[in-house]
C-alpha cells in the first residue's frame, strides 16, 4: 500500500484503507485504547488503536512515546460529532488502526517539539533537528523553498541564466572581513570565501552572458544581529546594457509576483527617496514607511534662538530637527528618560520635549524659547492637542540617527506600525564615498565597482564627498532587502575610483588586475542588484530573526552549536597546510 500524508486526510477519505508513517506527536491512553496523534511533514492525524480489534498493533505500539517513529495501517473513519475538533485540519476524522509497529524509538527529548517553546536558544540550536520538527519552522522552510523556486522561475522566464560562481576564490570587498581557507598545495596562500559574487557576475557580463542570476551563498565575518548571519543567501542579479529603470522594473516585477503568490498585493512603482531625503525625513537609509511620523527640519525658525543648545548647533553647521508623536502628550517621565537615553546611544546629546496639552504648548526647558519660536515649532511639527514632539540638535549625522531611532521606538510604543502593511521603497543617489575618520581615507559607500553619477564626475578629484553614485537599495518595512548599482565598465574610471579609495595602482593591479584587464576587452555597460533571500523569507514568514528561516543557522558568535564548528584541528592537518596557531579560544 502507498503511504498517505497524515495531514492530507479528510472526510472525503472516510472508508479508505491508508498507510501512515511518521512521528508520535502526542499520545493518550483511555481505558486501554491508545490515541496517537501521528505527525508527518503534511500535518497531524489522530490514530485510534483498540486492543480488542487490533491486539498485535496495540501490543507493538504500547511502548511508543512522543517522537517515536511508527507505521500504521487502517481505515479512515468519521469521528462522532462530539469528538470533532474544528481547530485541527483533520479534526473530522481519525484513522482506526488494523496494524501498527514501531519503526524507530526515540530517547527522551531534551525539550518539547510541540506547543510552547520550553528550552533555551542554545539547547534548541544544539538539537536543531528536533527544533526543526516544529510546524512553524517546517512551514518556514517550505516557504523558503517555494520563494526560491518562484525566484528562479521568474528570472528564467526573463531570459536569465543561473550561473554558479566559485566559493574558493579571492577577496571581494563588501565591507566585512573575509573568511579565509588555507591552501595545502600553495602553502602560505589562502582562498577567501566570497562576500558576494560581485566581480564574477561582472565578468559574466564581459563574457557575453547578458543576464545572470544566482542563488548565491555569501560569507561575511562581521558583527552579527537578528538580520545578519555569517553565511547567507543572495538572489544575485546582473544584466548588460541596463539603466536604473530597467533594474527597478525587473525587481518590482519580482516582488509583485512573490508577494501576490502569498496573497499580498504590492503597489508599483515603489516610491523613491534620495539617500539625503531618507536620512532627513526618517533618520535612516532604510526607512520604515508603514507609518508617517516624518522628521521635520526646524533650523529655519530657530537661527536667532536665545536657547543655546539650538543656536550653537546651527552656528556650528548642525541641525535642529524634531518629530511629532501623536497622542503622546501624557508620556511619563520614565518614558521620556528612556527616549533621551536612546538618543544618546545614537550619539546625540539627548532629546527635548514639547507637549501640547489643554490648548497650551509647553517646552521642556522653561523660559528659553520666545513665544513666536514655540508657535513656529508647533506649526512646523504639525503638533495638535494631545501630541508630544521630540526635538534634537547637533551635528547632522548623529541628530538624524537619534531621531530615526526615536521615530521607531515611539511608533512602536504608541502602536502606529500596522503589522499587515508592506511598504517598499527605493533609495537612490547614495554618496559614492564617505570619509573614514579612523583610517583617514575614503571608503566606498556601496562597493568600489559602483559607477559615479555622470553629473558629478567632474568633482571626483576636487570634491569627492559630494559625488553621488549610481547605487540603489530596495527597502521593505525598515529592512534593507537588497542593494545594487550600475557599474564602472571602463578601466580608466575603475582605476580612478580605486585611487580615490586609497588603493594604490600596484595594489589595484595585485588584487583586481584580472578585472581591470577584463574591462579592456569589450566590457558592456552593466549593472545589477543582490537581494537578501533570507531577509525576504523572514519578512514573509513574519519571523523576527533570520535563524527562523535558515535550516542550520549560527549563533551571534558565529558558532554552529550542533556540529561544534568552528573547531580545532589535528596538528598533522596544520602541518600539511604549513600553518601554526598562536592562540586558542577556550
Ligand atoms: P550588499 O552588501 O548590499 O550588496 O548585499 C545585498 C543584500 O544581501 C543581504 N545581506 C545579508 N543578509 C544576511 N546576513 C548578512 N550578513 C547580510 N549581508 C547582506 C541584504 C543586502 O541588502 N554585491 C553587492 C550587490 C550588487 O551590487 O549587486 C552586495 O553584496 O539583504
Amino acid at each position: 500500500m502507498k503511504r498517505s500524508g497524515a495531514g492530507t486526510l479528510g472526510v472525503e477519505d472516510v472508508g479508505r484503507q491508508v498507510k501512515l508513517q511518521g512521528w508520535v506527536h502526542r499520545r493518550r491512553d483511555h481505558g486501554g485504547v491508545i490515541f496517537l496523534d501521528l505527525r508527518d511533514r503534511s500535518g497531524v492525524v489522530q490514530v485510534v488503536v483498540r486492543p480488542a480489534d487490533a491486539p498485535e498493533a496495540a501490543s507493538n505500539l504500547a511502548p511508543a512515546r512522543n517522537e517515536w517513529v511508527v507505521e500504521i495501517e487502517g481505515a479512515v473513519a468519521a469521528r462522532a460529532p462530539e469528538a470533532v475538533n474544528p481547530k485541527v485540519a483533520t479534526g473530522e476524522i481519525e484513522v482506526v488502526a488494523a496494524a501498527g509497529r514501531v519503526l524507530s524509538p526515540s530517547a527522551p527529548l531534551p525539550f518539547n517539539v510541540e506547543g510552547e517553546v520550553d528550552a533555551t536558544e542554545e539547547t534548541r540550536l544544539r538539537y536543531r533537528y528536533l527544533d526543526l520538527r516544529r510546524p512553524e519552522l517546517q512551514r518556514n522552510l517550505v516557504l523558503r523553498h517555494e520563494v526560491t523556486f518562484d525566484v528562479l522561475e521568474y528570472f528564467h522566464q526573463q531570459g536569465f541564466l543561473h550561473v554558479e560562481t566559485p566559493i574558493l576564490t579571492r577577496s571581494t570587498p563588501e565591507g566585512a572581513r573575509d573568511y579565509l581557507v588555507p591552501s595545502r598545495v600553495h602553502k602560505g596562500s589562502f582562498y577567501a570565501l566570497p562576500q558576494s559574487p560581485q566581480i564574477f557576475k561582472q565578468i559574466c557580463m564581459v563574457a557575453g552572458l547578458e543576464r545572470y542570476v544566482q542563488i548565491a551563498r555569501c560569507f561575511r565575518d562581521e558583527d552579527l544581529r537578528a538580520d545578519r548571519q555569517p553565511e547567507f543567501t543572495q538572489v544575485d542579479v546582473e544584466m548588460s546594457f541596463p539603466t536604473e529603470e530597467d533594474v527597478f522594473a525587473l525587481i518590482e516585477g519580482l516582488f509583485v509576483r512573490l508577494f501576490e503568490r502569498r496573497g499580498i498585493t504590492v503597489e508599483r512603482p515603489f516610491p523613491r527617496l534620495t539617500h539625503a531625503a531618507a536620512r532627513a525625513r526618517y533618520g535612516t537609509d532604510k526607512p520604515d514607511l508603514r507609518f508617517g511620523m516624518a522628521i521635520a527640519d526646524l533650523g529655519g525658525g530657530l537661527a536667532a534662538s536665545g536657547f543655546r543648545a539650538f543656536a550653537s548647533a546651527l552656528a556650528e553647521g548642525g541641525v535642529v530637527r524634531g518629530l511629532r508623536v501623536p497622542g503622546a502628550a501624557g508620556a511619563s517621565r520614565k518614558e521620556v528618560d528612556a527616549w533621551v537615553e536612546l538618543a544618546r546611544r545614537h550619539g546625540a546629546a539627548g532629546a527635548l520635549t514639547l507637549r501640547r496639552r489643554d490648548g497650551e504648548s509647553v517646552f521642556q526647558v522653561k523660559d528659553v524659547l520666545a513665544a513666536p519660536e514655540i508657535e513656529f515649532l508647533v506649526a512646523a511639527l504639525g503638533l495638535e492637542e494631545g501630541d508630544l514632539a521630540l526635538i534634537a540638535a547637533g551635528p547632522e549625522t548623529t541628530t538624524s540617527a537619534a531621531l530615526g531611532a526615536l521615530r521607531l521606538a515611539a511608533a512602536a510604543r504608541y502602536e502606529r506600525i500596522p503589522d499587515d502593511a508592506w511598504a517598499f521603497c527605493w533609495i537612490t543617489d547614495f554618496p559614492l564615498v564617505e570619509w573614514d575618520e579612523r583610517e583617514q581615507r575614503f571608503q566606498a559607500v556601496n562597493h568600489p565597482f559602483t559607477a559615479p553619477h555622470p553629473d558629478d564626475v567632474s568633482r571626483l578629484d576636487s570634491d569627492p564627498a559630494t559625488v553621488r553614485s549610481r547605487g540603489y537599495d530596495v527597502v521593505l518595512n525598515g529592512y534593507e532587502l537588497g542593494g545594487g548599482s550600475i557599474r564602472i565598465h571602463d578601466r580608466e574610471m575603475q582605476q580612478r575610483c580605486f585611487a580615490l579609495l586609497g588603493i594604490s595602482a600596484a595594489e589595484a593591479q595585485e588584487r583586481f588586475g584580472f578585472l581591470l584587464e577584463a574591462l579592456e576587452f569589450g566590457a558592456p555597460p552593466h549593472g545589477g542588484i543582490a537581494l537578501g533571500l533570507d531577509r525576504i523569507v523572514m519578512l514573509l514568514a513574519g519571523a523576527d530573526s533570520l535563524r527562523d528561516v535558515i535550516a542550520f543557522p549560527k549563533t551571534t558568535s558565529a558558532a554552529d552549536l550542533m556540529t561544534g564548528a568552528p573547531s580545532g584541528v589535528e596538528g598533522a592537518q596544520l602541518d600539511e597546510l604549513g600553518l601554526a596557531t598562536t592562540a586558542a579560544d577556550d
